[in-house]
């Protein structure tokens, strides 16, 4: 009994002195672990006579409480004395002046896409979104592309080497236009939609990066013609460059989602060096900058999007959003977007505090 009693205080006593996290687990290993000494004792209880047993077992079973109760404390303690040691010497002098230049800014592709939403939610658009790891029928086959159609050859796809669950050749999307079909199975008709986001194709040089970013635009609803694409687009690219002599030219062109198909330029003159959007497309130093396509959306399109193309019809277009931000703020490599060159974002880059607003001018800077 006495043995136990002393055994018990040199044990309370090593723990109460041990100073780290090991200390104290080589101690609980001695006393409590398969070959500690309580451990050992608890065991020689089943070889005791009935009588014995009730009287050794509680007090083994009490030393046995006190120990794991003086363990658990100990550690929490020391966890307790290690996390105020941290605090100590993690402190933050909130008495120091703010540095004189901000550290980040804003992404001239995500200051261009905050701008395009502001513009076009004044417009009526809401913003939607769809995966970026799309299937091939959302992507092609119901965008009026087939397996078979010419037009998928020149979208230079990235495809996944397996299927998904349902049989589906998976794709990193070629476009943002799938996200029309989303939508219009999503939320039906009348929709207007905006839908920014990153895109992927396999291609690569000054202009052209495997990942690159554009906007897609879409309106559905009754007795839409071209006349109401052409309005949007012009007030977009006015609002969008902060200028009224935006010049557009609207050329025949082809897309298999949309019938017809409309290439939309822009002008731009040279005057001293500095190029200015909006001139006269003809004359020498002058010409037309090919911006977006759009047209009317394809009655098959809306067709495979699960409407009633007699009741709905309506326009779309999709625009490089790179390349809008090249043209408003004057970079002319696209490859230095995503290098995360600090001096580039620096020059490039917008405040966090700019938020563009129609009211301040969409692109306002300091
Ligand atoms: N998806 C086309 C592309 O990436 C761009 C485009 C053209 C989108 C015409 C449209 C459209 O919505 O009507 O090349």
């Amino acid at each position: 009994m006495n043995e136990l009693q002393t055994r018990k205080e040199q044990a309370l006593a090593a723990i109460d002195a041990a100073d780290t996290a090991d200390a104290v687990e080589a101690l609980r290993v001695e006393a409590l672990g398969k070959q500690g000494w309580i451990s050992q004792l608890l065991k020689t209880l089943g070889a005791m006579t009935p009588e014995e047993r009730q009287e050794r077992a509680p007090a083994i079973q009490a030393a046995r409480g006190e120990v794991a109760d003086a363990i658990a404390a100990r550690k929490q303690a020391l966890e307790a004395a290690a996390l105020e040691r941290r605090l100590a010497s993690e402190t933050l002098d909130l008495t120091l002046p703010a540095p004189d230049t901000p550290a980040g800014s804003v992404h001239p592709v995500s200051q261009v896409m905050d701008e395009l939403a502001e513009i076009f939610a004044d417009l009526g658009f809401s913003v939607a979104t769809g995966p970026e790891i799309e299937d091939d029928w959302h992507n092609f086959t119901a965008l009026n592309m087939a397996e078979t159609h010419p037009a998928r050859a020149m979208h230079d796809t990235f495809y996944f080497p397996d299927r998904d669950a349902a049989g589906n050749r998976m794709l990193l999307r070629t476009h943002t236009s799938p996200v029309q079909i989303r939508s219009m199975k999503e939320e039906g008709a009348p929709i207007r939609i905006i839908a920014p986001g990153r895109v992927y194709r396999s291609d690569s040089d000054a202009t052209h990066t495997p990942m690159f970013h554009q906007i897609e635009g879409l309106v559905i609803d009754r007795d839409i013609h071209l006349g109401h694409l052409k309005w949007t687009l012009e007030t977009f690219l006015k609002a969008f460059f902060e200028r009224d002599d935006i010049v557009l030219r609207l050329r025949p062109s082809y897309f298999p989602f949309t019938e017809p198909s409309v290439e939309v330029d822009v002008g731009w003159q040279d005057v001293k060096g500095r190029r200015v959007l909006g001139g006269d497309g003809d004359a020498p130093g002058h010409g037309w900058m090919e911006l977006l396509g759009s047209g009317m959306v394809n009655a098959r399109v809306i067709e495979f999007a699960g409407l009633d193309p007699a009741e709905w019809q309506g326009f779309a277009f999709g625009v490089g959003v790179d390349r809008l931000a090249m043209l408003k703020y004057g970079m002319d490599d696209l490859r230095a977007f995503f290098d995360g060159d600090r001096r580039w974002l620096a020059h490039y880059g917008f405040s966090p505090f700019d938020q563009p607003t129609l009211s301040g001018g969409v692109g306002a800077r300091a």
